[in-house]
């Protein structure tokens, strides 16, 4: 991809990917446009801990470039190693041999001195799957297909666990960025949950199954032409799949929840997901397994979203204290199943109302 051999001297270690026109210059010192090619740049919103810029090239198909920021842009302090990055381009180096086809975004190159990364850019028009969520729109098809995603990279992974299980051995940013601040700071802060959340702290870290994507959420999963285009990688690792599960469950729920209108048809199709999931996984050994701990994270991460130092955006205070109260009375004696668990929750929610 790289088209010239240009010297990599003067490395701007303060690069502004978000400034078009230190971009384009970065760029071009590096190889990666063309001397006299057009550049066009537009920064992406939502993210809060990368610059996201779309650029437009005359050449080829665009690219988004995400540059690490060693402070995350929300109200607290809260920093983070911008080499996690790199964890990103890893994933999307492996993901197209692991995933469904089509279903991560073409990785193009990544710089280990700006702390950043190319990837291709999924074209107009596209949904970002939560937008499409919070708008009501629950079409049980894109849950199956994520329960089919997921299902595909967790079998796939874990038949290559010869490889891959040392490629992704690295846990910090998981640690520093899921169990630190969902299931440790609640813990600190929900004290009837503290025993449970520090037991799933422990049985999480001695867990390393496959590959654990750790960002599962309907907002990293985009709508191109009716698939879902999996996106943000940067704390995939070498773990317990049931995190994947309970976390995408949690935003399911929680949905739920927030929409009384949009419930039924929203835990219908969690259900839809959870059966295209098992279908795609298939017998595995550690499949028996697996649904409890799947239970387990569901609670911790619904709890965690409200209690934890990363509480879900769209739910009200009011919200907030209710889903808190369920959650910490179903860790009592938690459900069996998941099926039992979206039930459960559901009737505990309305029984609030
Ligand atoms: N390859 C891509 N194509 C199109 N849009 C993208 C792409 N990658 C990221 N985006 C956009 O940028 C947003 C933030 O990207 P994401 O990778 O989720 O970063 P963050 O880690 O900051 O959440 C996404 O929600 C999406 O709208
Ligand atoms: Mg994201």
């Amino acid at each position: 991809m790289r088209t010239t051999g240009l010297p990599v001297a003067g490395v701007n270690t303060a690069l502004d990917i978000e400034d078009a026109g230190q971009l384009a210059e970065w760029l071009r010192a590096k190889g990666w446009l063309g001397a006299h090619e057009a550049l066009v740049a537009e920064v992406l919103a939502g993210g809060v801990s990368n610059r996201t810029v779309l650029v437009r090239r005359a050449a080829g198909p665009a690219w988004v470039l995400k540059q690490a920021l060693p402070k995350l842009r929300v109200p607290t302090d809260w920093f983070s190693s911008p080499t996690r990055v790199h964890r990103e381009a890893l994933g999307l180096r492996w993901l197209p041999q692991l995933a469904p086809p089509d279903s991560t975004p073409r990785f193009v190159f990544e710089d280990p001195d700006e702390h950043l990364l190319a990837m291709e850019a999924v074209p107009q028009p596209h949904a970002n799957w939560k937008t499409l969520l919070l708008a009501g729109e629950v079409a049980p098809d894109l849950f199956a297909q994520c329960g089919q995603l997921l299902g595909t990279l967790h079998r796939a992974a874990w038949q290559r666990r010869a490889e891959l299980a040392e490629v992704f051995a690295e846990r910090a940013f998981f640690e520093s960025l899921r169990l630190a601040p969902y299931y440790a700071y609640a813990a600190e802060h929900v004290p009837p949950a503290a025993a449970f959340l520090r037991a799933l702290i422990d049985r999480t870290r001695a867990c390393a199954l496959t590959l654990v994507h750790g960002d599962y959420s309907p907002k990293n999963l985009l709508v191109y032409r009716s698939r879902l285009i999996l996106l943000d990688h940067e704390v995939i690792h070498w773990g317990d799949p049931a995190f994947d599960l309970g976390f995408a469950l949690t935003h399911f729920l929680s949905k739920a929840h927030h929409l009384p209108g949009r419930r039924a048809a929203l835990t219908d199709a969690s259900r839809a997901w959870w059966r295209a999931y098992n279908q795609t996984l298939g017998a595995l050994p550690w499949r028996a397994d697996l649904e409890g701990r799947a239970v387990a994270h569901t609670l911790g991460c619904l709890l965690a979203r409200v209690a934890g130092r990363s509480p879900l955006e769209y739910l009200t205070p009011a919200e907030r204290g209710r889903q808190q109260a369920v959650v910490t009375r179903l860790l009592d004696t938690p459900p069996a199943t998941i099926p039992d668990l979206i039930t459960a929750f559901t009737a505990c929610i309305e029984s609030t109302d």
